[in-house]
Protein backbone atom coordinates (compact mmCIF):
# COMPACT_ATOMS: atom_id res chain seq x y z
CA UNK A 1 0.00 0.00 0.00
CA UNK A 2 1.07 3.22 -1.01
CA UNK A 3 1.80 5.42 2.50
CA UNK A 4 4.83 7.72 1.08
CA UNK A 5 2.16 10.57 0.08
CA UNK A 6 1.97 13.17 3.13
CA UNK A 7 -1.29 13.84 4.13
CA UNK A 8 -1.92 17.41 3.58
CA UNK A 9 -4.61 19.61 5.30
CA UNK A 10 -8.13 19.84 3.76
CA UNK A 11 -8.10 23.66 4.81
CA UNK A 12 -9.25 24.43 1.05
CA UNK A 13 -12.44 21.70 1.29
CA UNK A 14 -15.76 22.54 2.18
CA UNK A 15 -18.53 20.28 3.00
CA UNK A 16 -21.75 19.89 1.54
CA UNK A 17 -24.96 17.65 1.90
CA UNK A 18 -25.92 16.24 -1.51
CA UNK A 19 -29.28 18.42 -0.98
CA UNK A 20 -27.43 21.45 -1.56
CA UNK A 21 -27.25 20.57 -5.34
CA UNK A 22 -30.31 18.95 -5.15
CA UNK A 23 -32.27 22.63 -4.16
CA UNK A 24 -30.04 24.45 -6.74
CA UNK A 25 -32.04 21.83 -9.16
CA UNK A 26 -35.33 22.98 -7.90
CA UNK A 27 -34.40 26.76 -8.00
CA UNK A 28 -33.68 26.25 -11.92
CA UNK A 29 -36.32 24.05 -12.79
CA UNK A 30 -39.33 25.21 -10.84
CA UNK A 31 -42.30 23.90 -13.06
CA UNK A 32 -40.38 20.54 -13.91
CA UNK A 33 -39.91 17.35 -12.85
CA UNK A 34 -36.26 16.48 -13.26
CA UNK A 35 -36.13 13.17 -14.06
CA UNK A 36 -32.95 11.28 -15.05
CA UNK A 37 -32.01 7.54 -16.37
CA UNK A 38 -29.48 5.66 -14.62
CA UNK A 39 -28.04 1.70 -15.00
CA UNK A 40 -28.84 -0.20 -12.48
CA UNK A 41 -25.54 -0.20 -10.54
CA UNK A 42 -22.83 -2.76 -11.80
CA UNK A 43 -22.24 -5.35 -8.60
CA UNK A 44 -18.34 -5.33 -10.37
CA UNK A 45 -16.18 -2.89 -7.89
CA UNK A 46 -14.70 0.62 -9.78
CA UNK A 47 -18.49 1.98 -10.38
CA UNK A 48 -20.42 4.59 -9.24
CA UNK A 49 -23.38 4.57 -6.62
CA UNK A 50 -25.93 5.62 -6.95
CA UNK A 51 -26.34 8.96 -5.53
CA UNK A 52 -22.97 9.42 -7.06
CA UNK A 53 -24.49 9.05 -10.29
CA UNK A 54 -27.35 11.43 -9.76
CA UNK A 55 -24.57 13.98 -8.01
CA UNK A 56 -22.95 13.82 -11.97
CA UNK A 57 -26.22 14.53 -14.00
CA UNK A 58 -27.04 17.36 -11.11
CA UNK A 59 -24.15 19.39 -11.64
CA UNK A 60 -24.60 18.89 -15.66
CA UNK A 61 -28.29 20.06 -15.78
CA UNK A 62 -26.98 22.94 -13.68
CA UNK A 63 -24.33 23.93 -15.99
CA UNK A 64 -26.19 22.74 -19.25
CA UNK A 65 -23.59 20.16 -20.12
CA UNK A 66 -22.00 20.63 -23.71
CA UNK A 67 -18.80 18.77 -23.59
CA UNK A 68 -17.77 16.21 -20.95
CA UNK A 69 -14.60 14.40 -20.71
CA UNK A 70 -13.98 11.65 -18.44
CA UNK A 71 -10.40 10.09 -17.60
CA UNK A 72 -11.12 6.79 -16.97
CA UNK A 73 -13.71 4.74 -18.85
CA UNK A 74 -13.92 0.94 -17.29
CA UNK A 75 -17.02 -0.24 -18.12
CA UNK A 76 -18.23 2.39 -19.70
CA UNK A 77 -21.18 3.29 -17.42
CA UNK A 78 -20.57 6.99 -16.62
CA UNK A 79 -20.07 7.95 -20.24
CA UNK A 80 -23.31 6.54 -20.98
CA UNK A 81 -25.00 8.32 -17.98
CA UNK A 82 -24.29 11.21 -19.29
CA UNK A 83 -24.78 11.22 -22.93
CA UNK A 84 -28.52 9.59 -21.75
CA UNK A 85 -28.94 12.73 -19.30
CA UNK A 86 -27.70 15.58 -21.85
CA UNK A 87 -28.91 17.35 -24.86
CA UNK A 88 -28.34 15.64 -28.14
CA UNK A 89 -25.77 18.37 -29.51
CA UNK A 90 -23.55 17.41 -25.50
CA UNK A 91 -20.72 15.77 -26.59
CA UNK A 92 -18.79 12.88 -24.60
CA UNK A 93 -15.23 11.99 -24.07
CA UNK A 94 -13.27 9.73 -22.79
CA UNK A 95 -9.90 7.84 -22.45
CA UNK A 96 -8.27 4.57 -20.70
CA UNK A 97 -5.62 2.47 -21.58
CA UNK A 98 -5.11 0.71 -25.07
CA UNK A 99 -6.03 -3.10 -23.89
CA UNK A 100 -2.74 -4.29 -25.70
CA UNK A 101 -1.06 -1.88 -23.28
CA UNK A 102 -2.05 -3.48 -19.99
CA UNK A 103 0.26 -6.34 -18.63
CA UNK A 104 -1.03 -9.51 -17.95
CA UNK A 105 1.79 -9.67 -15.93
CA UNK A 106 -0.05 -6.64 -13.34
CA UNK A 107 -2.08 -9.35 -11.76
CA UNK A 108 -3.84 -8.10 -8.58
CA UNK A 109 -4.29 -10.66 -5.90
CA UNK A 110 -7.63 -11.67 -5.08
CA UNK A 111 -7.54 -11.14 -1.58
CA UNK A 112 -6.11 -7.63 -1.55
CA UNK A 113 -7.49 -5.86 -4.37
CA UNK A 114 -10.20 -3.90 -2.01
CA UNK A 115 -7.43 -3.07 0.59
CA UNK A 116 -4.45 -2.00 -1.40
CA UNK A 117 -4.65 0.92 -3.35
CA UNK A 118 -1.96 -0.85 -6.47
CA UNK A 119 -3.36 -4.18 -6.30
CA UNK A 120 -6.98 -2.29 -7.25
CA UNK A 121 -5.72 -0.01 -9.86
CA UNK A 122 -4.10 -3.38 -11.40
CA UNK A 123 -7.76 -5.08 -10.65
CA UNK A 124 -9.26 -2.19 -12.43
CA UNK A 125 -6.86 -2.17 -15.59
CA UNK A 126 -7.45 -5.95 -16.15
CA UNK A 127 -11.06 -5.60 -16.08
CA UNK A 128 -10.81 -3.10 -18.73
CA UNK A 129 -8.28 -4.40 -20.76
CA UNK A 130 -10.65 -8.12 -20.63
CA UNK A 131 -14.06 -6.79 -21.04
CA UNK A 132 -13.73 -3.04 -22.32
CA UNK A 133 -16.69 -0.78 -22.04
CA UNK A 134 -19.30 -2.76 -22.73
CA UNK A 135 -21.87 -0.26 -21.19
CA UNK A 136 -21.01 1.91 -24.38
CA UNK A 137 -20.95 -0.96 -26.70
CA UNK A 138 -24.58 -2.14 -25.80
CA UNK A 139 -25.99 1.29 -25.74
CA UNK A 140 -28.65 2.54 -28.24
CA UNK A 141 -26.75 3.69 -31.63
CA UNK A 142 -27.94 7.48 -30.90
CA UNK A 143 -26.24 7.00 -27.31
CA UNK A 144 -23.27 5.48 -28.84
CA UNK A 145 -23.09 8.48 -31.11
CA UNK A 146 -22.47 11.19 -29.04
CA UNK A 147 -19.69 9.44 -27.19
CA UNK A 148 -16.13 9.39 -28.53
CA UNK A 149 -13.33 6.88 -26.90
CA UNK A 150 -10.15 7.45 -27.05
CA UNK A 151 -7.16 5.08 -25.62
CA UNK A 152 -4.40 6.53 -24.57
CA UNK A 153 -2.14 6.64 -21.33
CA UNK A 154 -3.16 9.89 -19.76
CA UNK A 155 0.07 10.36 -17.74
CA UNK A 156 1.55 11.31 -21.64
CA UNK A 157 -1.57 13.14 -23.07
CA UNK A 158 -0.85 15.86 -24.52
CA UNK A 159 -4.00 18.28 -24.58
CA UNK A 160 -2.77 20.83 -27.28
CA UNK A 161 -1.54 17.83 -29.96
CA UNK A 162 -4.96 15.99 -29.52
CA UNK A 163 -6.99 19.16 -29.82
CA UNK A 164 -8.26 19.01 -26.01
CA UNK A 165 -7.21 22.20 -24.64
CA UNK A 166 -10.06 24.23 -23.61
CA UNK A 167 -12.83 22.42 -24.92
CA UNK A 168 -14.78 20.63 -21.73
CA UNK A 169 -16.93 22.61 -19.82
CA UNK A 170 -16.86 19.39 -17.16
CA UNK A 171 -14.36 16.96 -16.27
CA UNK A 172 -14.22 13.61 -14.35
CA UNK A 173 -11.24 12.34 -12.70
CA UNK A 174 -11.06 8.92 -12.10
CA UNK A 175 -8.20 7.12 -13.93
CA UNK A 176 -5.64 5.67 -12.22
CA UNK A 177 -5.19 6.89 -8.58
CA UNK A 178 -1.37 7.05 -7.59
CA UNK A 179 -0.17 10.49 -6.71
CA UNK A 180 1.55 10.89 -10.25
CA UNK A 181 -1.85 10.05 -12.32
CA UNK A 182 -4.03 12.46 -10.70
CA UNK A 183 -1.49 15.32 -10.45
CA UNK A 184 -0.84 14.94 -14.56
CA UNK A 185 -4.81 14.69 -15.13
CA UNK A 186 -5.69 17.03 -13.09
CA UNK A 187 -2.99 19.57 -14.50
CA UNK A 188 -4.35 18.09 -17.68
CA UNK A 189 -8.01 19.01 -16.42
CA UNK A 190 -7.32 22.71 -16.29
CA UNK A 191 -5.63 22.85 -19.21
CA UNK A 192 -9.07 21.46 -21.11
CA UNK A 193 -11.67 23.36 -19.42
CA UNK A 194 -13.27 25.86 -20.52
CA UNK A 195 -13.59 29.18 -18.63
CA UNK A 196 -16.75 28.37 -17.13
CA UNK A 197 -16.42 24.46 -15.93
CA UNK A 198 -17.01 21.93 -13.24
CA UNK A 199 -13.86 19.44 -12.34
CA UNK A 200 -14.54 16.52 -10.74
CA UNK A 201 -12.69 13.75 -8.90
CA UNK A 202 -13.59 10.29 -7.83
CA UNK A 203 -12.64 8.57 -4.76
CA UNK A 204 -11.82 11.48 -2.59
CA UNK A 205 -11.53 10.31 1.19
CA UNK A 206 -11.92 6.71 -0.02
CA UNK A 207 -10.46 4.02 2.12
CA UNK A 208 -8.20 2.62 -0.58
CA UNK A 209 -6.96 5.55 -2.59
CA UNK A 210 -5.07 7.98 -0.11
CA UNK A 211 -3.42 9.32 -2.87
CA UNK A 212 -6.27 10.94 -4.24
CA UNK A 213 -7.31 12.57 -0.85
CA UNK A 214 -4.06 13.67 -0.70
CA UNK A 215 -4.06 15.36 -3.67
CA UNK A 216 -6.87 17.04 -3.43
CA UNK A 217 -6.21 18.70 -0.19
CA UNK A 218 -3.13 19.76 -1.68
CA UNK A 219 -4.67 21.16 -4.61
CA UNK A 220 -7.43 23.22 -2.33
CA UNK A 221 -5.10 25.29 -1.06
CA UNK A 222 -4.75 26.92 -4.64
CA UNK A 223 -8.57 25.66 -6.16
CA UNK A 224 -11.42 25.50 -3.75
CA UNK A 225 -12.73 22.02 -3.45
CA UNK A 226 -16.33 20.98 -2.61
CA UNK A 227 -16.67 17.53 -0.78
CA UNK A 228 -19.97 15.75 -1.50
CA UNK A 229 -21.29 13.91 1.95
CA UNK A 230 -22.02 10.20 1.84
CA UNK A 231 -19.79 10.07 -1.74
CA UNK A 232 -16.62 10.06 -2.97
CA UNK A 233 -17.35 12.74 -5.22
CA UNK A 234 -15.19 16.14 -4.70
CA UNK A 235 -14.99 19.30 -7.15
CA UNK A 236 -13.87 22.91 -8.23
CA UNK A 237 -16.06 25.22 -10.25
CA UNK A 238 -14.59 28.10 -12.48
CA UNK A 239 -15.29 31.24 -13.73
CA UNK A 240 -19.36 31.87 -13.81
CA UNK A 241 -20.25 28.73 -12.10
CA UNK A 242 -18.19 29.47 -8.87
CA UNK A 243 -21.53 31.44 -8.31
CA UNK A 244 -23.63 27.86 -8.40
CA UNK A 245 -23.03 27.64 -4.69
C1 LIG B 1 -12.26 3.41 -11.48
S1 LIG B 1 -12.11 2.95 -13.15
C2 LIG B 1 -13.07 4.20 -13.96
C3 LIG B 1 -14.57 4.13 -13.68
C4 LIG B 1 -15.38 4.98 -14.61
N1 LIG B 1 -14.93 6.35 -14.61
C5 LIG B 1 -16.84 4.94 -14.19
O1 LIG B 1 -17.33 5.93 -13.64
O2 LIG B 1 -17.48 3.91 -14.43
C6 LIG B 1 -10.46 3.44 -13.55
C7 LIG B 1 -10.08 3.25 -15.01
O3 LIG B 1 -8.91 4.06 -15.24
C8 LIG B 1 -8.09 3.39 -16.18
N2 LIG B 1 -6.72 3.89 -16.07
C9 LIG B 1 -5.82 3.62 -15.08
N3 LIG B 1 -4.66 4.24 -15.33
C10 LIG B 1 -4.83 4.95 -16.48
C11 LIG B 1 -3.97 5.78 -17.28
N4 LIG B 1 -2.71 6.03 -16.91
N5 LIG B 1 -4.48 6.31 -18.42
C12 LIG B 1 -5.76 6.07 -18.80
N6 LIG B 1 -6.61 5.28 -18.09
C13 LIG B 1 -6.14 4.72 -16.95
C14 LIG B 1 -8.23 1.92 -15.82
O4 LIG B 1 -7.88 1.10 -16.95
C15 LIG B 1 -9.72 1.84 -15.43
O5 LIG B 1 -10.51 1.42 -16.52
Amino acid sequence: MTNKVKNYLENGVHEIRPKVLFKQIEAKFPDSNVMFSVNIPSSAIGGLTLLESSILVTLAKLISLSEFFEFGTYMGATSVLMAINSSAQAKITTVDLEPESIKSSDGSDGALILLDDVQNDNYLRRMFAEKGSYYIDRADTATRAKIHRMYHDSRTLDPDKEGLTNRFDFIFIDGGHDYETIRVDSDNALKMATEDAVIIWHDYRSKIHGDVTSFINYFSSNFPIIYVQNTMLAFTLKGKFRSLL
